[in-house]
């Protein structure tokens, strides 16, 4: 049994997640601190450090927070992409930057993107941008983590607990179970591959 931290995890995707984690010792945390053992905001460093100083060591770090802005390409402002940013690149960088110091050796960090950056959707620029430059930075950054550490993204098409707030925005999509996705969060968490993006599609 490994403890992991899992960030986001009163959310959707959190809760597909943890589907498959429950034979580990799972630790949460989330934004308002509603329904998790931790609060944390993911946008800022001293949150983060905080969040990994009060857990401690753990086998590994899930992270399935990445807020995004949606918007027409050229009603975008700054601060909507910066905000998106912030959150799902940014963000999630840290997570791996600051939270390597607490990852014990051979432990993983899963971090998430979403189907939107390879099968584009109109408003959805900032989401796909972001989660296309997430996966970048697992495939690269997996040959500098230390002490063999492992960092993978999960990219889920949406899910069906999900369809009844994406369903009018996906039209031709066809949703997948939060277990399905589950179990790529635990191939990822359980196995011994790096730097991959695991996709979840129909
Ligand atoms: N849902 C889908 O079908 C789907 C499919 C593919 C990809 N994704 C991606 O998965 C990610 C999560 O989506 P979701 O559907 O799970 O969203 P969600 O249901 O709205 O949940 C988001 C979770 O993140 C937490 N959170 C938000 N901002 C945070 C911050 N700054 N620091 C810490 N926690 C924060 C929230 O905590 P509080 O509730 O406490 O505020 C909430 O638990 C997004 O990047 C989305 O693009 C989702």
């Amino acid at each position: 049994m490994k403890t992991i931290l899992v960030i986001g995890a009163n959310g959707s995707m959190g809760k597909a997640a943890i589907s498959g984690l429950s034979h580990h010792r799972v630790v949460t945390a989330g934004r308002s601190g509603n329904g998790v053992d931790h609060r944390v905001d993911i946008t800022s460093e001293q949150s983060l450090r905080s969040l990994f100083t009060s857990v401690g060591t753990v086998d590994a770090v899930v992270n399935t927070v990445g807020s995004c802005e949606y918007a027409p390409f050229l009603e975008m402002t700054d601060q909507q992409w910066r905000t998106t940013i912030d959150s799902k690149l940014i963000g999630q960088m840290n997570i791996v930057r600051i939270g390597t110091e607490y990852v014990s050796d051979g432990g993983s960090f899963t971090l998430i993107s979403g189907i939107l950056s390879v099968k584009p959707i109109p408003m959805a620029i900032a989401d796909a941008t972001t989660s296309g430059a997430i996966e970048t930075f697992a495939k690269c950054v997996a040959f500098e983590l230390p002490r063999g550490l492992r960092v993978n993204v999960v990219n889920p098409t949406v899910l069906e607990e999900s369809w009844p707030v994406y369903g009018e925005m996906m039209p031709g999509f066809q949703p997948v179970p939060g277990g399905l996705v589950g179990k790529a969060f635990q191939r990822s968490v359980d196995g011994f591959i790096t730097g991959q993006v695991l996709t979840v599609d129909a």
